[in-house]
């Protein structure tokens, strides 16, 4: 994974006891589980368990005090450490139905079904399975009449509700039972627009954590779920705030909190480091105006980074000081003070303010959003919440600006997180969760992806594809398109602007029949794409397959290029968008470079070493990986096609055949592109961006034998010739690109 790369975290080895110090007893063992421990058994330590899945630890962490002793957190006796199996709360009451069975509490993997009485009808979930993180599948089974103004916002199950009136203005509240804790809100009022206040509430085991795919609904478009399908009017309710808007125009600030107080533990705060440089990457990918403040906090907090600061607009800086942040800031004042980090980044909005003029568009377009890497255990400066207030002042935080403020509190890692704490600090909207507790860094960058929306990004930026395990497969790769030349093999291609789509030149062999062509472009609305005709093909002249057959050369690939201009403009959405070619101002201002930057250097940073990890896509639309072979390897990947005796029977010199036009992939793990796939983009990513560095041309196998679009052979080990692919470099063809595509794109010097 480039992932790994990022990561700036670099623990120290734990240091030797110092001979006198007091050092914490050994037998803390866990029965079916692990543990860690923060800086040996030396005091100040913190051990924390973690237990395989289904299993939560308990207890889940300890301390080594100053006098060499363990202290636990609540149990007051050390007692032994037990992994103890899941479980997901019961329901404690629902209304106007039954549900089956009636259990204190559900096992992992059991199930409740619910079913209304006469006159009722279900929304949500009919089936709930209990998951291994403690928490319900689906979604809040409700048995509504669709009588009052606003939908029964239903009971989740842990909850006991106050209040069955919905008409406008009534209000429910809520409460869990007991060892649950409730995160949500736990009142709600019925608002005019036909929508209740606030978060729907749900009762939590404390020891619960969030899967990244449970973030997705619950971030994206749930609306569908607390509003209902009963009450039409509602459905005009879309001016809620709900995600990070990207968009070109307008401005966001992005604040970072990370708490580095003696809760959270070296390796923690490591976590938090890097999720923090990830997320920060990922927003700067979209070329957006983004300001990035950064605050580690303990019992004071430390400005590292700040909003007025003209840096904060720029990503190496920002990078750069995140690489300064150190746990150690904050030896001298370990505990946990929320409100003063919150307070600080109060400050830098009023500062902000008042330089900008209150009034001025250029501070009422800038949208926030404050994301706090915490456990949520304050325990210093008193509530944050008056903080918060303060903040929702400078901003004018009301009804109609409620989208521009975000606050997010996220618990990552093993952590032992206060959930009450974590779901008063997050912001509270209608179908939105702004509270939640991750595994790993990898979860986080996940639910990041999630809380972007970009659907108000319709310009044409070039390689942003959805890195969300839970895009489709047209979103992860949104430049890729079908194209049907009539009675013709299928070939793909990919968008390179709005208008143009490069493909290859042998799939085409009769440019009159022009008019019958068909290019599928990614459509949200349609599983196949929308059609576009085409206004103009430029196949490459130079492009002969049989121009070798007298040299004993069956079939020859050189110049296996072609651009075709559709009828109309391609509306850009999640689902369409150009990839970047390289060698372009585009690509240039994708991959960070300085101005003034050459193709050279582009190809020098993209085909970097002797083997490079790149993809294409296959004909069932996923992504599959190959590794391009450079240099030394380049010589060696193409040495095989002499064994192909049928194509190639008097074969003297290779480079007849492969020539310096062409990328070489297929070697052992490589997925083996099939005939179909062809004219299709070879790309890489870089920076969370995509790079088109060829397009799929021939090769000595065809893994694909029936029209199945799902089935796919690997070559057997001793297959002759073995398996090899060749791509049309698109390095090597500048001149070409560079003569058709004047005035779309702008070129870089060679
Ligand atoms: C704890 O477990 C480890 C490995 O399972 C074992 O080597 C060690 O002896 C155990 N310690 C105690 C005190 O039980
Ligand atoms: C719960 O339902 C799922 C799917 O409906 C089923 O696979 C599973 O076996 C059920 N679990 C139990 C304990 O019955
Ligand atoms: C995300 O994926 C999960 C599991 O595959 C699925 O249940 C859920 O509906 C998906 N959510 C969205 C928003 O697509
Ligand atoms: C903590 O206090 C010690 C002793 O006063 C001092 O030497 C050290 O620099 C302080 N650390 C920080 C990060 O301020
Ligand atoms: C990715 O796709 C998911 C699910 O469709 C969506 O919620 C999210 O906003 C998308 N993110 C980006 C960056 O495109
Ligand atoms: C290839 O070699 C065979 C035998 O050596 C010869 O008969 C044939 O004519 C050659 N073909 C070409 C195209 O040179
Ligand atoms: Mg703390």
């Amino acid at each position: 994974m480039d992932l790994l790369v990022a990561l700036l975290c670099l623990l120290a080895l734990y240091p030797g006891l110092a001979a006198a110090a007091p050092s914490c007893p050994r037998n803390v063992n866990i029965t079916r589980g692990t543990f860690t421990l923060s800086n040996g058994w030396a005091p100040g330590s913190l051990l924390i368990y973690s237990c395989p899945l289904g299993y939560y630890p308990f207890p889940a962490s300890r301390l080594c005090k100053s006098n060499g002793q363990w202290q636990t957190p609540r149990a007051s006796h050390l007692t032994k450490a037990v992994c103890k199996p899941v479980r997901c709360p019961a329901p404690v009451s629902f209304g106007n139905g039954m549900y089956t069975p009636r259990l204190a509490s559900h096992p992992v993997g059991g199930n409740i079904s619910f079913e209304c009485e006469d006159g009722f009808t279900l929304r949500g979930s009919a089936v709930r399975q209990c998951r291994p993180n403690g928490m319900w599948d689906g979604e809040t089974a409700v048995c509504d009449r669709g009588d009052g103004h606003c939908p029964d916002p239903g009971i989740s199950v842990g909850a006991v509700r106050t209040g069955s009136r919905f008409d406008l203005g009534d209000k429910v509240s809520y409460r869990c039972s007991s060892n649950l804790v409730l995160t949500g809100s736990a009142e709600r009022e019925c608002q005019d627009n036909g929508a209740w206040s606030g978060a729907e509430p749900t009762c939590r085991q404390l020891y619960s954590y969030d899967f990244p795919e449970d973030v997705a609904p619950a971030l994206g478009s749930s609306l569908s779920h607390v509003l209902g399908s009963t009450n039409p009017a509602q459905k005009k309710n879309r001016d809620l705030g709900r995600k990070i808007q990207i968009q070109r125009s307008g401005h966001l600030n992005l604040y970072l909190l990370l708490d580095a107080s003696q809760s959270v533990s070296e390796e923690d705060f490591c976590i938090f480091k890097d999720s923090a440089s990830i997320m920060v990457n990922r927003l700067f990918s979209f070329e957006i105006k983004v300001s990035v403040a950064i605050i580690t906090f303990a019992s004071q907090p430390k400005v590292i980074m700040n909003i007025l600061d003209k840096n904060s607009e720029d990503i190496t800086e920002v990078l750069g000081s995140l690489e300064q942040v150190n746990y150690k800031d904050h030896e001298n004042g370990t505990g946990t003070n929320i409100y003063q980090a919150l307070r600080s980044v109060y400050i830098m909005m009023n500062n902000q303010m008042q330089r900008l003029g209150l009034s001025s568009m250029a501070w009422q377009e800038i949208r926030h959003a404050i994301i706090l890497l915490t456990d949520g255990k304050s325990n210093m400066g008193g509530s944050p919440k008056p903080a918060v207030d303060d903040i929702k002042e400078v901003l004018n935080i009301r009804q109609k600006r409620n989208d521009y403020l975000d606050i997010y509190a996220i618990g990552v890692g093993k952590l032992d997180v206060d959930w009450k704490e974590l779901n008063e600090l997050g912001s509270k909207k209608d179908g939105e969760r702004h509270a939640f507790i991750l595994q790993d860094a990898e979860a986080l960058r996940q639910v990041f992806e999630h809380m972007l929306d970009v659907s108000q990004l319709t310009d044409t930026i070039c390689g942003v594809g959805n890195m969300s395990a839970n895009a489709s497969d047209q979103e992860r790769t949104p430049w890729h398109v079908t194209i049907k030349p009539k009675g013709l093999e299928t070939c793909r291609g990919a968008l390179i602007s709005d208008q143009w789509v490069l493909t290859a030149a042998h799939c085409f062999r009769n440019a009159e029949e022009l008019s019958l062509w068909r290019v599928f472009v990614g459509d949200p609305n349609s599983l196949w794409g929308k059609e576009f005709s085409i206004e103009k093909a430029v196949i490459s002249p130079g492009f002969d397959v049989y121009s070798k057959k007298d040299q004993g050369i069956q079939e020859f690939y050189g110049d296996d290029i072609a651009l075709l201009k559709l009828a109309q403009r391609v509306k850009m959405s999640t689902h369409a968008r150009p990839i970047c070619l390289p060698c372009t101002e585009e690509a240039n201002l994708a991959l960070r470079r300085p101005k003034g930057s050459t193709c050279r250097d582009h190809e020098n940073e993209l085909l970097n070493t002797q083997s490079v990890p790149a993809h294409f896509v296959a004909l069932n639309g996923k992504k599959l990986n190959i590794n391009l072979k450079m240099g030394t390897e380049w010589t060696r990947c193409i040495q095989v096609v002499s064994q192909d005796k049928a194509m190639f029977p008097n074969l003297t010199d290779i480079k007849e055949v492969v020539t310096d036009q062409f990328l070489c992939s297929g070697m052992k793990e490589d997925d083996n592109p099939c005939k179909g796939e062809s004219g299709g983009a070879v790309f890489l990513e870089r920076r969370f961006r995509f790079f088109q560095v060829g397009l799929v041309s021939w090769g000595l196998y065809n893994p694909c034998y029936n029209s199945d679009k799902n089935t796919r052979k690997k070559a057997p080990l001793n297959w002759v010739p073995p398996p090899r692919d060749f791509h049309i470099n698109l390095f090597r063809l500048q001149p070409w690109l560079r003569e058709h595509l004047q005035g779309v794109l702008q070129f870089l010097p060679l």
